[in-house]
């Protein structure tokens, strides 16, 4: 645990113009100034992305897309690639967010290609699985992770200088406001990781962050935090607001 430094990350989803997204994240670096040991993540949508990375320049804070083409260019109307993302200031990208995979079919196939394409281009991928609540009911969380870690990272030899972020979002729990409790977090991380040893070797999995999300919000962060295999959060609706993202971020002063 004391080798990877925790990561709060901020999906704004469809929220925010870019004016607004660039002051937002104004007021996250300011608020979130001095504090170490914790990589900032935040990913306004793609036309956001320039005005937030001209925002918090030099500040260490990492700009992310929150979807991508697993294609370089070509006649994909409506899509953004890596090398876009790269030139318009991002260093990452989410991947297979569940609302990717819920409403715009997003499969563990495409998963896999996208990963593929933002490692090559040198993005940071932020890999998210979880189950449903009717998988959860049905005893099928395990078989689910484990379903979507192997799909998404097939046939990819991960190597220590490009790493990837896998992000554990178990769907009940995305803006519903129940959250998972620590000791439900903890069981389906701890999983993960031994599905990721299996897959790219103990020291690499011991060495890749998990990042829950799911209703994260500044009252419920240090619990997940305390805990081994909880590496950093995944944050959409309290990381809308500055404060609430920057407490979050502060989470060690809770
Ligand atoms: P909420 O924090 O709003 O539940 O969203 C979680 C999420 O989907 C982050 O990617």
């Amino acid at each position: 645990m004391d080798t990877r430094t925790p990561m709060i990350a901020g999906n704004w989803k469809m929220h925010k113009t870019p004016q607004e997204a660039g002051v937002a994240a104004q007021k996250v670096k300011d608020l979130v100034k001095g504090v170490e040991g914790v990589d900032v993540m935040i990913a306004p949508s793609f036309v956001g992305i320039p005005a937030v990375a001209a925002a918090v320049a030099g500040s260490g804070i990492i700009v992310a897309g929150q979807n991508m083409h697993w294609e370089p260019q070509g006649a994909y109307t409506g899509e953004v690639s890596a090398p876009m993302l790269a030139d318009a200031g991002a260093t990452c990208v989410i991947i297979g967010h569940s609302e990717r995979r819920q409403y715009f079919g997003e499969t563990d196939d495409t998963v896999n290609k996208k990963v593929r394409a933002a490692l090559a281009q040198g993005l940071l991928p932020v890999m998210c699985v979880g189950e449903s609540e009717e998988e959860r009911d049905a005893g099928k969380t395990f078989e689910v992770l484990d379903r979507q870690v192997a799909g998404g990272l097939e046939g990819i030899s991960m190597t220590p200088d490009k790493p990837l972020v896998v992000a554990y979002e178990p769907v009940w729990a995305i803006g519903t406001g129940k959250t998972a409790t620590p000791d439900q977090a903890q069981e389906a991380h701890a999983h993960i990781r031994e599905k990721l040893a299996s897959v790219m070797g103990k020291s690499l999995a011991n060495a890749t962050r998990i990042l829950y999300g799911g209703s994260v919000k500044p009252g419920n962060i240090a619990e997940l935090m305390a805990k081994d295999d909880i590496d950093g959060a995944l944050v959409g609706g309290a990381s809308l607001q500055p404060e609430s993202f920057a407490r979050i971020i502060r989470f060690r002063e809770q």
